[in-house]
């Protein structure tokens, strides 16, 4: 019998040396991380395998500690254990801690779990890759206009305000969470012009918005923006759905047509596993292979 599939990185069969990387979700059956991580692995020759866990909201202290018992490498949270691992950490990146959510965790040799939050690193990685824009978008004199105030929204928001943001408005349908969102922001970033808006067309700064995000559930289900009056945003606007399913929601359609400059979340979903990939390897990941085989994917 041929070797030939047992020489094949892709086809490797695991053996005792096989390191484990996964993410944990509940549900966690749609995820695509495991066929943006493994392929990565695979390319790279590492011996390390990333697989998905469905843990229970009742189990992921067992869980977690069970990870650390059998020597696992470390793993990516996705809803709605994000929150939640904050206290189990042993140490946490003050951007993780800034956020108030982890979604890559780094466990030593020893077991002390190391928390962090990709997802504002990707969020902007993703961002500075856009080279269709009319002009290079200068994020220290733009003004940004964040649509929502959850879980997303505290990573992107703080991603803006690292990168260098000076002007962010956050609406929400329920503006106290904005509110709360900026207040517990504000003193860390004590230049930024920080405000919180409702979630209503004639509030919104639309005519001088050099990028407005969407992190609200809005466009999942084909949902329209009402609020957002597309011909309102300058013709320069870039407009940026962190979501990646559907690719393109109505409110990236309706500006699409209008010729502004889009973004979905296939970048962000990218470059938030890449910077974990590099937290648990120490290598790169191969980010255009990846991205080449999500799209044949998607
Ligand atoms: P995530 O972690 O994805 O941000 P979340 O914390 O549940 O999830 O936040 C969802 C965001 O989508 C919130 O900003 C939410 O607005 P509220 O804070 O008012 O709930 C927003 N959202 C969800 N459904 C919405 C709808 N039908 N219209 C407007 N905003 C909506």
């Amino acid at each position: 019998m041929s070797n030939t599939a047992f020489d094949n990185p892709f086809t490797r069969i695991p053996d005792g040396h096989t390191r484990l990387i996964g993410v944990i979700g509940h549900p966690v059956s749609h995820t695509l991380s495991p066929a943006l991580h493994n392929p990565a692995l695979a390319w790279l020759g590492l011996n390390m395998r990333y697989l998905a866990f469905h843990v229970h909201p009742a189990q992921l202290e067992t869980a977690v500690r069970g990870f650390a018992a059998i020597g696992m490498v470390g793993f990516n949270a996705t809803v709605p254990h994000k929150e939640a691992l904050l206290p189990l950490m042993d140490w946490l990146d003050p951007l993780a801690q800034r956020i108030g959510a982890v979604n890559t965790v780094s466990i030593d040799p020893d077991g002390t779990l190391r928390g962090y939050n990709t997802d504002a690193y990707g969020f902007i990685d993703a961002l500075q890759e856009t080279d269709t824009l009319p002009q290079p978008l200068d994020l220290s004199s733009s003004s940004v206009l964040v649509l929502g105030a959850g879980g997303a929204a505290r990573g992107v928001v703080v991603g803006l305000l690292e990168a260098g943001a000076r002007q962010i408005a956050v609406a929400n349908r329920t503006p106290a969470r904005a509110e709360q969102l900026i207040a517990d922001l504000r003193p860390c970033y004590p230049q930024a012009n920080l405000t919180p808006l409702p979630l209503e067309a004639d509030q919104l700064p639309l005519e001088s918005c050099d990028l407005l995000v969407n992190t609200t559930l809005l466009g999942l289900q084909g949902e329209e923006i009402q609020v957002v009056e597309m011909p309102r945003l300058p013709t320069t606007a870039l407009v940026y759905d962190i979501v990646y399913t559907p690719k393109e929601t109505p409110l990236l359609r309706a500006a699409k047509q209008q010729g502004l400059v889009t973004l979905n979340g296939l970048g962000m979903l990218i470059h938030q596993g890449s910077r974990a990939f590099e937290l648990w390897t120490g290598q790169k990941m191969p980010v255009a292979a990846v991205r080449e085989r999500l799209l044949g994917l998607l």
